[in-house]
C-alpha cells in the first residue's frame, strides 16, 4: 500500500479583529471572564462581502502553492464546514470553479469541528485505494454569520477563518499512520443550528426565536471534549504503534484552553509540544486544525519525520484523530 500524507498546507484569516473589549460593548461579559474560562483574547471576523467559499479559496491557494501543485492536478476537493455558502450547491463546488480545478470531484463534509480531520481521513483512503492521486481538503468557516450576538454563552467563543491541506502520495513510512473517527448522535442537540433545515423550516417564527443561530450546551460539550480527546488519542496511538513519548507535536482542536490543557495533561504532554492559537482566533470549528498546521509549519515547528497527532471533536457529536509522520 502506498503512503499518503500532506504535501502542502495553507491558511487564511480575515483582517478584522474582534477583541474581548469589543465584546464587552455588545453583551454582558468581561475580558477577564473570557480569558479565564476560555483563553480567548481575540477572534477574526469575515468582511461583509466574504463568504465561506472565499476564505476556503484563499486558504486552498496557499496550500497548493506550498505543495507546488496546480489546481488542474486535483482529483478531489472536500470542504469541511458548518457554515456553508448555501445548503446547496456545496461550497466545495464553488471553490472548484474558482480554482479552475477542472477534473476535481467536489463535496462538502459535515462533521462540525472534527470536519477537517474527517476530510483528511476520507481523502487519504480514496488516494490509498488508487481512485485518486491528489486532493485538497479545506476547513473553512464564517461562524460570525450564524452567531447570536445577544447570547454571551456562545458569541464570545467563535471566529472566522480557513485552513487547507493538499493530500497525496508521500515517501514510504511517512504520512497517515493511524485514524480514529467516531460519533455519538445522542449528543446531537448539544450543539445545533435548530432551524432552516427540514426539521424546522425557515419562517418568521424561527427568525424571531433566533433558531438560525448556534445553540450550545457548553457544559455538555466541555465534558464530552475532555473525555473523548484522551480516549481517541490513545486509540490512534495504538493504531500507529506509538507510545505517548513518540509524539513530537499535538495539534488539538482550538475550542477552549482549559480543554487543551486537560487533554495535554491526560496525554502527559508538556505544553511546548502542543500547538495553541485559541487566544488569537477563538474557535474556528473545522478551520482550526489545518490553520494550526500551517502556522506550526511557518514557525519551523514541523520538520520531516516529526510524529504529529491531530485531535478534533465537535457537533454531531463527533470526534476524529489522525497520527501522521510529517513528510515535508
Ligand atoms: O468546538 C466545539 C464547540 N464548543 C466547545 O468546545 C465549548 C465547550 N464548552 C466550554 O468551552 C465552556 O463550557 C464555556 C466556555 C462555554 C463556558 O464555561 P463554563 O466554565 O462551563 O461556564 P458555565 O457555562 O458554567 O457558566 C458559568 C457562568 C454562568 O452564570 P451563572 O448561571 O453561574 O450565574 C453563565 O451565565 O458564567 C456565565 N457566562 C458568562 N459570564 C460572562 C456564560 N458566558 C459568559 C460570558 N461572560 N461570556
Amino acid at each position: 500500500m502506498i503512503s499518503v500524507g500532506i504535501l502542502g498546507v495553507g491558511g487564511y484569516l480575515p483582517e478584522k479583529n474582534l477583541t474581548n473589549f469589543d465584546l464587552e460593548k455588545i453583551v454582558e461579559t468581561s475580558n477577564e471572564w473570557i480569558i479565564e474560562r476560555t483563553g480567548i483574547e481575540n477572534r477574526r471576523i469575515a468582511a461583509p462581502e466574504q463568504a465561506t467559499s472565499d476564505l476556503a479559496l484563499l486558504a486552498g491557494i496557499e496550500a497548493l502553492k506550498d505543495a507546488n501543485v496546480n489546481p488542474d492536478e486535483l482529483d478531489l476537493i472536500i470542504v469541511a464546514t458548518a457554515s456553508p455558502d448555501h445548503a446547496f450547491p456545496s461550497t466545495a463546488c464553488i471553490v472548484q470553479n474558482a480554482l479552475g480545478a477542472t477534473k476535481a470531484a467536489a463535496f462538502d463534509l459535515s462533521a462540525g469541528c472534527s470536519g477537517f480531520v474527517y476530510g483528511y481521513a476520507v481523502a487519504s483512503q480514496m488516494i490509498q485505494s488508487g481512485l485518486y492521486k491528489k486532493a485538497l481538503v479545506i476547513g473553512s468557516e464564517t461562524l460570525s454569520r450564524i452567531m447570536n450576538w445577544e447570547d454571551r454563552n456562545t458569541c464570545v467563543l467563535f471566529g472566522d477563518g480557513a485552513g487547507a491541506a493538499v493530500i497525496g502520495q508521500v515517501e514510504d513510512g511517512y504520512g497517515v499512520l493511524g485514524i480514529d473517527l467516531g460519533s455519538d448522535g445522542s449528543g446531537a442537540q448539544s450543539l445545533v443550528q435548530p432551524a432552516g433545515g427540514s426539521r424546522r423550516q425557515a419562517s418568521h417564527e424561527t427568525i424571531d426565536e433566533r433558531g438560525h443561530f448556534i445553540h450550545m450546551d457548553g457544559t455538555e460539550v466541555f465534558k464530552f471534549a475532555v473525555k473523548i480527546m484522551g480516549e481517541t488519542s490513545k486509540k490512534v496511538l495504538q493504531k500507529a504503534g506509538w507510545t505517548l513519548d513518540d509524539i513530537d507535536l499535538l495539534v488539538p482542536h482550538q475550542a477552549n484552553i482549559r480543554i487543551i490543557h486537560s487533554a495535554a495533561k491526560r496525554l502527559h504532554m508538556p505544553m511546548d509540544k502542543v500547538w495553541v492559537n485559541v487566544e488569537k482566533y477563538g474557535n474556528i470549528s473545522a478551520g482550526c486544525i489545518p490553520l494550526a498546521l500551517a502556522e506550526a509549519q511557518a514557525a519551523g515547528k514541523l520538520k520531516k519525520g516529526d510524529n504529529v497527532l491531530m485531535v478534533g471533536f465537535g457537533a454531531g457529536l463527533t470526534w476524529a484523530s489522525i497520527a501522521m509522520k510529517w513528510s515535508k
